[in-house]
Parts: structure tokens; C-alpha cells; sequence
């Protein structure tokens, strides 16, 4: 029998999380799911059963370093192992530009962004490397483009960039990498157009507006099943590297591993 692989995903509560949790019960794996709010990560937990997974629900702020220690301790106590880790809670907000953003929502972004993908991977590295294992960072567009009153969320998804690339060559037995995962249809984008108008451009507004209007916003299922597959499949020559989640080296094979439809 193969082992049963492992995985902690943060933010998995709804969204992007849930969508990558759902597509790697649906392949028998066990997740440790990492959020602050309960009852949404029992319901994700519920799913994750009768897909044919195992899960562990861990309540917790990954802005905190001894509740990213914890899930950690936890998912070892519960599984055993940890084969990989999926970096990805995030928060947008402030939606503000510098001039008056406030301090601590500017720095509770960041703790969110960058200071937990550092925090839950330094916690799970020595477990990890045991594996050879994976680490995928959710990024984003942003780290590459300039989104006007959002300077916190930009900065930390740049640095998480560079952080995963300096991160895969301090560990040549990890592959790490940072993903972009396309502009997908979860509540960050609910949070944007409400709170952007009178705070971003008419274009810019009207940009995230149309896509939903359109039906052009990315279905959480999509690039949530990219990321499944890097936690699992990513190549090891991908270390280091900042990828679309479209990408046909992975969207393919990932599209072959865990079919069209998540039941
Ligand atoms: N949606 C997009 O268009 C888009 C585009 C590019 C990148 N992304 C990235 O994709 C990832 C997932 O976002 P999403 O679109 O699925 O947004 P979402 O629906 O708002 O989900 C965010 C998730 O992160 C969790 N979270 C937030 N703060 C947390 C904290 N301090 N500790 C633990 N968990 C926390 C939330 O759970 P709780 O509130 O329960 O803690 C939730 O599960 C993020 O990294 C985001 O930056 C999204």
C-alpha cells in the first residue's frame, strides 16, 4: 500500500483553500486544515470525508507563529508525516493608498501574506525535508503589477516571490514554489468590489466589476486543482519558480490526475 500523503493548507476555510482540499480528498490524501474560523473549516472538513479523505481541522491566525507551530505538532500527532505544505490564507485589505493607510492593518497584512508562509514553513521544514517534500506559496498577480491603493498586498505577495526562490536554494531536497493562481471567484474578490469604490479608479474598479459581470472570474476548483497537483506532483526543476496556474505543464497533468469534477 503507498503511503497516504499529507498536506497542511492555510486558509482553507472557503475560497481557493476549500477547493484544494476537496480536490486532494478525491485522491485519498489527508489535510490539515488551517483557518480562524471554525464552523466554515468543520463544513470544509465534512466535505473532505465523503470526497474519501481524512481531515484535521486546526483553528488558528497564521499571523501567529505558535499557531502555525501548533498545526504542525498537530498534523505529525494525527498523520504521522507531512509531505506538503500550501501556503494560502491571504487578506487584501487595507485598500487604501500609502499616504493613509493605517499602520496596523498594513502590518497585519503582511503577517498575514509573508510573515505566515514563513512561519508555518519554518515550523514543518525539518518534517518536510524528511519527505522531500513540497511547498507551494499562493501568490498572485499582484507581486508582479502595480494595484494601486493595495501597496501592502502587492509587497508581501513580491516578497513571498522572492522568499520561495530563496527558499528553494537553501533547500535542494524541498521543491518550493509560488503560484498565481488567476483572479478567482471567492469572497477576496466580493471584498474588492464592495470596498474599492470611492478608493480604487473607475478602471480599475471597473476591471473586477466586468470579469464578474461576465462570468470571467476563475472558478475555485480551477487553479485549485493546479495547486493539489504541485503539492503532490511538482516537479522538482519547478523550485524556485513563480507559475501560472494555466500553465499547461501543470494544468494538464493535473487536469489527468484528479479528472473534470471533484465527486
Ligand atoms: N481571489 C482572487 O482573485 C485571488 C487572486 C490572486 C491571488 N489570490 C490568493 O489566493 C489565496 C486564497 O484567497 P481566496 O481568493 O480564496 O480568498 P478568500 O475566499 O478570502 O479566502 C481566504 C482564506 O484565507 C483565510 N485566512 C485569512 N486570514 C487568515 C489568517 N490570519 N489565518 C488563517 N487563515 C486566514 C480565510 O479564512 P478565515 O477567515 O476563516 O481565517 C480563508 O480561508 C490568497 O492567498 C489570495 O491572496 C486570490
Amino acid at each position: 500500500m503507498p503511503e497516504i500523503p499529507v498536506v497542511i493548507i492555510s486558509g482553507a476555510s472557503r475560497g481557493l483553500g476549500a477547493a484544494i482540499a476537496r480536490w486532494l480528498a478525491k485522491v485519498g490524501a489527508a489535510v490539515t486544515l488551517f483557518a480562524r474560523s471554525g464552523d466554515a473549516l468543520a463544513a470544509v472538513a465534512r466535505d473532505v470525508q465523503q470526497l474519501g479523505g481524512a481531515a484535521l481541522v486546526y483553528k488558528g491566525d497564521v499571523a501567529d507563529a505558535g499557531d502555525c507551530r501548533t498545526a504542525v505538532v498537530r498534523t505529525l500527532e494525527r498523520f504521522g508525516r507531512l509531505d506538503a505544505v500550501v501556503n494560502n490564507a491571504g487578506v487584501f485589505e487595507p485598500l487604501a493608498p500609502v499616504s493613509s493607510s493605517e499602520v496596523d492593518r498594513w502590518q497585519y497584512n503582511i503577517a498575514v501574506n509573508l510573515l505566515g508562509p514563513f512561519y508555518l514553513i519554518r515550523a514543518a521544514i525539518s518534517a518536510l525535508r524528511e519527505q522531500s517534500g513540497r511547498i507551494v506559496n499562493v501568490s498572485s498577480g499582484a507581486a508582479t503589477t502595480s494595484i494601486k491603493n493595495a501597496s501592502a498586498y502587492c509587497a508581501a505577495k513580491a516578497a513571498l516571490n522572492h522568499f520561495s526562490r530563496v527558499l528553494a536554494a537553501e533547500e535542494p531536497r524541498l521543491t518550493v514554489v509560488a503560484v498565481r493562481p488567476g483572479v478567482v471567484d471567492t469572497q477576496m474578490q466580493d471584498i474588492i468590489r464592495q470596498k474599492g469604490a470611492g478608493v480604487m479608479s473607475a478602471e480599475q474598479l471597473g476591471y473586477y466589476q466586468n470579469l464578474k459581470a461576465n462570468g470571467q472570474l476563475e472558478k475555485p476548483q480551477v487553479p485549485g486543482r493546479a495547486i493539489a497537483w504541485l503539492a503532490l506532483h511538482g516537479p522538482r526543476d519547478f523550485s524556485g519558480q513563480f507559475l501560472d496556474y494555466d500553465d499547461p505543464r501543470i494544468s494538464r497533468p493535473a487536469l489527468e490526475f484528479f479528472g473534470a469534477q471533484l465527486a
